[in-house]
């Protein structure tokens, strides 16, 4: 092992050699592999590198903090887990791992619809944290109404507080690594929230009949009293028909690059969401997001909140929830320090005028 591996990790990407030398080759297809060519995901990274921050000196710093609202609700710093599916491919103890880690650190934890452990565990849990942050249902569309909403029935009843529609994924994207390595779940893992999938795979045609569209969103708000966020908008004048229909939150993201390749940065996507949602709703982003001085850049953008995945899993492959809790650790010291040396001390002191123009 170097010392690099056996020193204790001190950044996401000491996790990341960590998780690397911990995960089986199936696990690892699963955990990089990207759409195409991997543009997309490549330009997450891009994305924040390429803005600058623009600091102001000697401001008084007594009381900073990362403290923040976000949908009515104070949050300890502005850092959830966002949904990744297939946790228990990282470590035997899977979503319950960081599902507990979010809740140490009071960082939001969003489940995936595609757990392997059943929400009604994660959430039993967790749910009676005094101090937790926000616990949300990441929740995929099924191929009938009364599934989702069999699905959103069971969210509410096990405490969850929010739903987040992934909007971005009707179909999967086209991952050469995945299919390069034969992925496949390992005997014992399953989509644990969901009844057994259909013997026959479907064909792409009898896919997209029945994709999801807006009448879909506006159905489920119809149904739920719980607050609706859509996940995986790119484009302003979707973020308007969303505010139309009346959904309480957006995400900006492109899936960590997952989906469709060639497409923005989510860092550069994001100021014209913001722009057309004019303070309306809270919109959060995610990709790409790997130290504080991201989450500053992101504030400074006008996100709410910011989402990490990667980092979620190779945290679980690096040391189970510890792994998981101290990437959260990290991820928040990191993003003080750079309230404190960028002058906006908290992060309602953030704006655009932290960035280098
Ligand atoms: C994901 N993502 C995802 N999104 C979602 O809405 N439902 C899901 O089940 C999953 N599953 C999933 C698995 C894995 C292994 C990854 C890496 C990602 C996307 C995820 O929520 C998020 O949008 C991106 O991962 C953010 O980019 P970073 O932080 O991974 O760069």
């Amino acid at each position: 092992m170097s010392s690099a591996a056996s020193s204790p990790p001190v950044c996401l990407a000491d996790h990341d050699r960590r998780a690397r030398a911990a995960l089986d080759a199936n696990a690892i297809a699963y955990l990089d592999s990207v759409a195409g060519d991997g543009i997309t995901h490549r330009a997450n990274r891009e994305g924040w590198d390429a803005l600058r921050l623009w600091p102001r000196v000697l401001g008084p710093l007594a009381g900073s903090h990362t403290r923040t609202t976000l949908a009515g609700r104070e949050l300890a710093h502005p850092i959830l887990l966002g949904p990744v599916a297939h946790q228990r491919l990282f470590h035997p103890d899977g979503e319950l791992a960081s599902a507990v880690a979010a809740s140490a650190q009071q960082a939001g934890f969003i489940l995936s619809t595609l757990s392997n452990t059943p929400l009604e565990r994660v959430a039993a849990a967790v749910v009676a944290d005094a101090d937790r942050g926000p616990l949300w249902f990441q929740l995929y569309f099924q191929h009938d109404r009364s599934h989702t909403l069999e699905l959103v029935r069971r969210a509410e009843a096990a405490g969850f507080e929010a739903l987040v529609v992934t909007v971005d994924a009707p179909v999967n994207g086209v991952r050469d690594l995945e299919r390069q390595a034969g992925f496949r779940l390992p005997p014992g893992l399953a989509a644990a929230n969901l009844a057994a999938p259909a013997a026959a795979p479907e064909g792409l045609a009898a896919l997209l009949a029945r994709a999801p569209t807006w009448a879909e969103v506006e159905w489920l708000l119809s149904q739920t009293r719980l607050p609706v966020f859509l996940k995986g908008i790119l484009h302003p004048a979707d973020a308007r028909q969303a505010i139309g229909c009346g959904v309480h939150g957006l995400v900006v993201s492109n899936h960590g690059g997952r989906t469709l390749d060639g497409l923005p940065a989510t860092a550069a996507a994001l100021p014209a969401v913001v722009g057309a949602v004019e303070g309306r709703v809270p919109v959060l982003v995610d990709g790409g997001i790997r130290r504080g001085t991201d989450v500053l850049k992101a504030l400074a953008l006008g996100a709410s909140a910011v989402l990490i995945g990667r980092p979620l899993a190779v945290g679980l492959a690096s040391a189970g929830a510890q792994g998981v809790a101290h990437v959260l650790r990290l991820l928040r010291d990191e993003f003080e320090a750079a309230l404190a040396l960028s002058g906006a001390a908290t992060p309602a002191g953030t704006s655009s005028g932290l960035l280098f123009p």
